[in-house]
């Protein structure tokens, strides 16, 4: 379904390494995204700076979003963040998932916990996936479609209208990353997450969910990654901590 508004999502990662840092992107940014009506901004900063962000941040058109949660409510779980936490610091999107946090551990099965938690607690979950690398035999479609299942393993549909799928190859994610997706290589991802969905699901929920797609995007690949990827909008990383940079990217997809 094509939406109105695109939707990039800032995934700052750990980083910057201070508040006063943090509090100067995302002013710098807010002047631009504050302004453009067709673009959703999510900024996904490290928890420990949510709390001052969204407080400090009297705005209605930037929304913010962590990039991890915890699948309980609330216990003895030293060092994790809940959903109820989240909430109460009017966080609106968690990021889960992400190749990142797959890379020290997490299964799909803490994915999936974490989904369900996300929902009941009426978070918008941006779910990641991707592969490692491609084969001529098409072996990561399969893993592809796993990583979906998987994830949303009794995931109610009724639920789905609050779920984003990013794709982000892992090839194509981070500095060391050689190649970026080429608008067509995700265009053909999106078609297979809705088919996936399809499956899963039905079409009707298939056709409605957004997807988003994640690795290498800069202000140069955006906007024809959007439109010739055909997704709903983009998941960006180091372009994100640069203002001016990313202020030309949210720019660049609205036009
Ligand atoms: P990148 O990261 O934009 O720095 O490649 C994207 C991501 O991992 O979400």
């Amino acid at each position: 379904m094509k939406m109105d508004k695109k939707i990039i999502i800032a995934n700052w990662k750990m980083n910057p390494n201070s508040l006063k840092e943090a509090k100067t992107i995302f002013n710098d940014i807010k002047v631009v995204a504050s302004k453009l009506q067709s673009i959703q901004t999510v900024i996904c900063p490290p928890f420990l700076y949510l709390n001052e962000l969204t407080k400090s941040y009297k705005g209605h058109r930037i929304k913010f979003g962590a990039q991890n949660i915890f699948w309980e409510e609330k216990g003895s779980y030293t060092g994790e963040i809940s959903p109820i936490m989240l909430k109460n610091l009017k966080t609106e999107y968690v990021i889960i998932g992400h190749s990142e946090r797959r890379s020290l551990g997490e299964t799909d099965s803490d994915i999936n916990k974490k989904i369900k938690i996300a929902l009941k607690n009426d978070l918008k979950v941006v779910l990641c996936i991707g592969e490692k690398e491609r084969d001529e035999e098409g072996v990561y479609l399969e893993f592809l479609e796993n990583q979906i299942k998987n994830a949303l393993n009794r995931v109610p549909k009724e639920s789905l209208g609050k779920i984003l799928i990013a794709y982000e190859p892992i090839w194509a994610i981070g500095a060391e990353s050689k190649e970026t997706a080429t608008p067509l290589d995700v265009y053909e991802i999106v078609i297979l997450v809705r088919k996936i969905l399809s499956k899963i699901y039905n079409r009707e929920v298939a056709s409605k969910i957004q997807v988003l797609y994640g690795g290498s995007v800069n202000f140069k690949n955006a906007k024809e990654l959007v439109e010739s990827g055909n997704v709903e909008g983009l998941l960006v990383g180091r372009e994100s901590l640069n203002p001016e940079k990313f202020n030309k990217l949210l720019k660049a997809v609205s036009e």
